[in-house]
């Protein structure tokens, strides 16, 4: 966990992409996950030799924080390195949903490329324990 300036969320996914295991897939992606207090929990995704049982950069982020503690967020930052911006998968959007709720998704690539959305526009009638 580390605590980052305004602006350089972008910059810490980007960072944690560095530490992707992906020697399959050969994708890397990072992610960096903001709480209400400005701390940052990142991510990579982590590649497995069964492939079903890789995690996902998103994913890794959101344990990581709430393994330690944090329940309140912000907004999350996702790099790729793909010049259309990468969003998170499916199974991703419903965990940032039940442990986010409707925060910024920021996508980012390499080159400066990015662009901000909600996640409620990613996941829009959402499923989570309200319904229960
Ligand atoms: N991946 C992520 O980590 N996040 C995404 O949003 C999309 C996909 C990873 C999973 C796998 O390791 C690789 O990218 C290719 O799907």
């Amino acid at each position: 966990m580390s605590k980052e300036l305004a602006g350089d969320l972008a910059g810490a996914a980007l960072s944690a992409r560095e530490n992707a295991h992906a020697p399959f897939s050969k994708f890397k992606v990072g992610a960096a996950l903001e709480d209400e207090s400005g701390d940052v929990y990142t991510g990579c995704n982590i590649e497995n030799a069964t492939f079903g049982l890789t995690l996902c950069a998103e994913r890794v982020a959101v344990f990581k924080a709430i393994s330690e503690g944090a329940r309140r967020f912000r907004r999350m930052a996702i790099a790729a390195d793909t010049e259309t911006l990468t969003p998170p998968c499916g199974a991703c959007r419903q965990i940032l949903w039940e442990f986010c709720g409707d925060i910024e998704i920021l996508l980012c690539n390499p080159r400066g490329k990015s662009e901000e959305l909600r996640l409620k526009d990613l996941l829009p009638r959402a499923f989570d324990a309200s319904f229960l």
